[in-house]
């Protein structure tokens, strides 16, 4: 039987998590912004091997208890190893997010990189809503890629030679039927769905890799950058430009992408100077019925 994509994913996962939050925003966001202040059951959508529990437990007033889904059963495996070694009451299940009837007993539905892999996000998220008790909240950490693709600046070189945002912009925009700008969707969905107090606010971490690292960080970074896709050498130029093409994009176009890509995976090395930040959405809510 063929393995569950992100069962495979496992290491991508684990190597790319700390490009997204400084510790000391997440601890500001629970303890200032969301003002956390008693235990909370919190239940992770497409929680992976547990990434947002395991960051947010330790902030979060003792007694809380964090519940995590999730199709991969190699991911699953993976939390349940992280979390017996904690203190923290965690429990796992391994399903279908779009199958599963969860009881309204929630105080927060969170997830994080979960709804850009849904074809139907807005469904997804009343699913959400409905797992969750009156004055609990609903806390989405999700990609809006052009506005993560923007940041990139390396040394040396126009940003428009390596990330033209006028191709990618209709790239992402025809992205076969899910949206990985859906970060910036969000506030607006559940707005619609009935949340109330609605703020959204910006992953703080901006990666600055640069020559004066010392070695372990340099190539620690280096290594999450790449498995993050930065630099990644376009493979089978025909191939390229065809789905491409599939994508609303011209021949012209698709050639210039190919050339950008190509050019990039050629410039960006351990010896570059480069900026990068992943501009993550994080909207929150609350559920007043
Ligand atoms: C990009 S990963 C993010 C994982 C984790 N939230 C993190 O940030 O490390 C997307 C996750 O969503 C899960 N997922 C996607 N569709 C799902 C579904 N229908 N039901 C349950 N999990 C799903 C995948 O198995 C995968 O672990």
């Amino acid at each position: 039987m063929e393995k569950y994509y992100w069962d495979t994913q496992l290491e991508y996962l684990k190597r790319t998590r700390d490009l997204y939050y400084n510790d000391d925003y997440l601890e500001f966001l629970v303890s200032r912004v969301w003002k956390i202040t008693k235990p909370v059951h919190i239940i992770d959508f497409g929680c992976g091997y547990g990434y947002l529990g395991l960051k947010l437990l330790p902030l979060l007033p003792e007694g809380s208890k964090y519940t995590g889904i999730d199709k991969g059963q190699q991911l699953i495996n993976q939390a349940i190893e992280y979390f017996h070694h904690l203190p923290y009451d965690a429990e796992f299940l391994v399903a279908d997010t779009n199958e599963i009837a969860l009881e309204r007993k929630y105080d927060i539905v969170v997830c994080h990189a979960f709804l850009l892999h849904m074809f139907e996000p807005k469904k997804m998220l009343q699913t959400m809503v409905n797992a969750i008790v009156n004055d609990g909240k609903i806390i989405c950490f999700e990609p809006h890629w052009i506005s993560s693709m923007s940041s990139y600046e390396l040394e040396g070189y126009e940003q428009s030679q390596i990330v033209p945002l006028g191709i990618l912009q209709k790239l992402f925009e025809k992205n076969s039927g899910k949206d990985g700008n859906i970060g910036a969707k969000v506030p607006r969905y559940l707005s619609e769905l009935g949340v109330k107090n609605i703020e959204c606010r910006i992953s703080d971490k901006v990666n600055f890799f640069h020559s004066d690292m010392n070695q372990q960080d340099k190539q620690k970074l280096f290594h999450s950058l790449k498995e993050d896709g930065v630099g990644g050498e376009p493979v089978n130029k025909d191939q390229f430009i065809e789905s491409l093409q599939k994508r609303g994009i011209t021949i012209k176009e698709a050639h210039e992408q190919f050339e950008a890509e190509l050019l990039f995976s050629q410039l960006f090395n351990i010896d570059s100077s480069f900026i990068y930040a992943l501009s993550m959405k994080i909207t929150f809510g609350e559920i007043k019925k």
